[in-house]
């Protein structure tokens, strides 16, 4: 039988995370005991429930049957009101009055922990106040292919950084009386047959790789995950006992439950997946439009037959509330946003990717009295923000991708709006041509303007959805509508062309990158702060590419899969790790980003193993394997933010990557001003897996440690010997 979802109690009691530091936290909201406490508490609720009762405690209600996409029903005898699961990553569905928050991918590029943090803690607090339960967030894919639909609602390519993202997010969105749902478990990395395809991938791969972010999760005290659509070698992932049982429960220690995606597919097991791991289906019939469950019935019969024990724990129910998620017209119209808008500005700004800046473009100086500003990107959406479906289309500014982690936006702020009320202010003159295709009237508004702003876009979502003909997954990296002649046609005329990229991920950018008159790329997943404050040069920027960005899409490692296996054949050369293999310089690196001050590194001093410079080891989940710090010292100028990254370049013989992040901070330094920066190698940052011996090694040698500002600067390093 499986776990049964009950909230614990103790996330209700109100965690804030630790001091302010911005480096790695071993904080947990699953500090240990909890989940003993929790389920020695359930126990003896569970145990005055029917059958009945407890496989409805693991089965949905059914789609569109209750105030969220997923709910489970009310036991009235133990005063069990029932839970209700809601999407999304990025805010919380379907309802008004909540925020839309800046998408995973932004979150990853601020390469802040903090700012990861807070927005995990104001999400959460939305989810709460709408009476939600489990919010069906993080996602923490690894961005495998570059085209894959839903890349912006994750962390990025690196499982480091991932696994970063996760674990802040998991806390704060658990802080305060809320589930987070990690998904998707595991290898759910194209929209592209993800429910048909069968994802293979070679244990250590998915051990350094994939599993990684939900290692962080689980270490956060994550309470559920979300099993995917795909199979994993050739067993779909709902009902797969190796990565369920075997590398989830386990091999990472989760205590908490497994839910399904909506309507995933099965065959092997079906209503005894409950032995495999499985503990919950949602929304509740096995297929869409269909009455029958995999559990429900099925299962009250696999326990009365013996074939699936009687569940063995629980974890205790807290309150909550229930207000209607699905329609707000029944008097529900909370608005729970509070200052989030604060909030979401600041973290706009700081994943703001600086990628191009020459002849001092950025900011933009008084001198410039007259702008343009060019294409779709720039305007609103005529018929407002929310008017496609989940965000299925790409008209006028692109605030978020398509698919389930969509939201509907309260107001979005357009660029040409913004700007021109700025440049009011200033006495500046704005003139705008609000088409990409009307490429006469772009070179006629451009012609002559101190500065021309051009705004393409690319956009990708997922699967259920197929926008301009591409099906969840982009059909390729260049930009939409003819971005590439738009820019062009707009450097043709004005020798101070600003291109601004709002785009889900990666775009190649080689048509006009090099163009002597593009002076300036700001670049982001997501807009909002970047038109109304950047350019006009408030925001000093800080964000870095949370992936590569390639002069050609034949450069990257892995694309979709279009065939029933989608086989991982370039194992651990993800993103940077193949650029650095193969010895392909990318367009701009991994961790890249300017900003408009520069920053010296010096001083790196690396401590030997066991901490002997004073440092106090971690403590908590995860602490065992720590043992090693690095300390290195940073001293710049100027004003800014600057976000120092460590790579580790381990021995040939371990078969690893030439580098891999182990490290990076966000550190804050007033002008003129120097900061110490210390970042911590745990003996897990030395460690790969090794799948015959199935276990974490350590091979010796000597490793090169990297400091600086991107993948490929290394400014300072040192070596440490093993
Ligand atoms: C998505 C999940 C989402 C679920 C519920 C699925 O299509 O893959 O991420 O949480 O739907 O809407």
């Amino acid at each position: 039988m499986p776990r049964l979802p009950f909230l614990t109690a103790y996330y209700r009691r109100g965690h804030h995370g630790p001091a302010r530091l911005n480096t790695p936290r071993t904080d947990s909201t699953n500090p240990p005991g909890k989940w003993a406490a929790a389920t020695n508490r359930a126990k003896g609720v569970v145990s005055t429930l029917s059958t009945e009762d407890k496989v409805a405690l693991a089965t949905g209600i059914g789609w569109q049957e209750g105030p969220c996409v997923g709910n489970i029903a009310a036991i009235p005898s133990i005063n069990f009101p029932g839970l209700c699961l809601q999407d999304g990553p990025g805010g919380v569905r379907f309802a008004d009055l909540i925020s839309v928050f800046p998408a995973g991918i932004n979150a990853a590029a601020t390469f802040n922990r903090n700012l990861i943090r807070d927005r995990a803690l104001a999400l959460g607090a939305e989810f709460k106040a709408k009476g939600v339960n489990v919010a069906l967030a993080p996602g923490m894919n690894m961005v495998r292919s570059p085209r894959a639909g839903r890349n912006w609602e994750m962390f990025g390519t690196d499982p480091y950084l991932a696994g970063e993202g996760s674990f802040e997010t998991v806390m704060g969105l658990q802080a305060n009386g809320l589930q987070a749902c990690a998904k998707h478990f595991i290898n759910n990395e194209q929209e592209t047959n993800r429910q048909s395809s069968s994802s293979n991938v070679d244990d250590r791969t998915t051990h350094e790789i994939y599993l990684h972010p939900f290692l962080k999760a689980v270490q956060a005290g994550v309470v559920s995950v979300m099993c995917s659509y795909n199979q994993v070698d050739e067993t779909w992932a709902c009902e797969n006992d190796h990565i369920l049982n075997g590398l989830l429960k386990t091999e990472l220690g989760f205590q908490g439950y497994v839910t399904t995606d909506w309507w995933v597919n099965m065959e092997k097991y079906k209503t005894l997946a409950a032995n495999q791991g499985l503990d919950m289906v949602m929304p509740g019939a096995s297929f869409y439009g269909g009455n029958v469950s995999y559990f429900g019935p099925a299962l009250i019969d696999a326990v009365n037959s013996g074939q699936v024990p009687a569940p063995a724990w629980t974890t205790w129910p807290p309150e909550f509330s229930q207000l209607s998620i699905w329609n707000p017209a029944n008097g529900q119209h909370v608005d729970v946003r509070g200052d989030h808008g604060n909030l979401i500005r600041k973290i706009g700004a700081a994943s703001t990717v600086l990628l191009k800046n020459s002849r001092g473009a950025l900011p933009l100086g008084d001198g410039v009295k007259s702008l343009a500003l060019v294409g779709s990107d720039a305007g609103p959406n005529p018929d407002g923000p929310n008017n496609c479906a989940d965000r299925s289309c790409n008209i006028g500014i692109l605030g978020i991708g398509w698919g389930s982690g969509t939201a509907n936006f309260t107001y979005l702020v357009d660029p040409l709006s913004a700007i021109t009320a700025k440049a009011r202010s200033i006495g500046a003159n704005v003139a705008s041509s609000l088409s990409d295709y009307d490429l006469v009237a772009a070179r006629n508004a451009s012609m002559g303007k101190d500065a021309a702003l051009v705004f393409i876009t690319s956009d990708s979502g997922e699967g259920y959805l197929t926008v301009e003909g591409n099906p969840g997954d982009r059909n390729n990296l260049y930009a939409w509508h003819g971005g590439d002649a738009l820019v062009n046609t707009v450097a043709g005329v004005n020798n101070n062309t600003i291109v601004v990229v709002h785009a889900v991920g990666a775009i190649i950018m080689e048509a006009w990158i090099d163009h002597p008159n593009v002076t300036a790329v700001p670049s982001r997943s997501r807009s909002w702060e970047l038109p109304r404050r950047h350019p006009l040069g408030d925001v000093n920027p800080s964000g870095r590419l949370p992936y590569t960005i390639a002069k050609s899409p034949s450069d990257y490692s892995a694309d979709i899969g279009t065939n029933h296996d989608v086989d991982y054949t370039e194992g651990l050369y993800l993103d940077y790790r193949w650029f650095d293999k193969q010895n392909i310089s990318p367009r701009f690196p991994f961790g890249y980003g300017l900003s408009y001050t520069t920053f010296a590194y010096s001083g790196l001093a690396i401590n030997k193993l066991g901490g002997d410079d004073g440092y106090e080891a971690p403590t908590g989940p995860g602490s065992s394997l720590s043992g090693c710090n690095v300390r290195c010292k940073q001293y710049w100028p100027v004003d800014g933010t600057e976000i120092p990254q460590l790579y580790l370049a381990p021995p040939d013989s371990s078969n690893s990557p030439p580098k891999q992040l182990r490290g990076f901070d966000s550190v804050f330094i007033p002008r003129y001003a120097s900061s110490p920066v210390r970042m911590c190698l745990s003996r897990y940052s030395f460690a790969v897996w090794n799948a015959a011996n199935q276990r974490w090694e350590i091979p010796r040698g000597t490793y090169g440690v990297w400091i600086g500002a991107s993948s490929r600067d290394g400014k300072l390093s040192g070596s440490i010997e093993i």
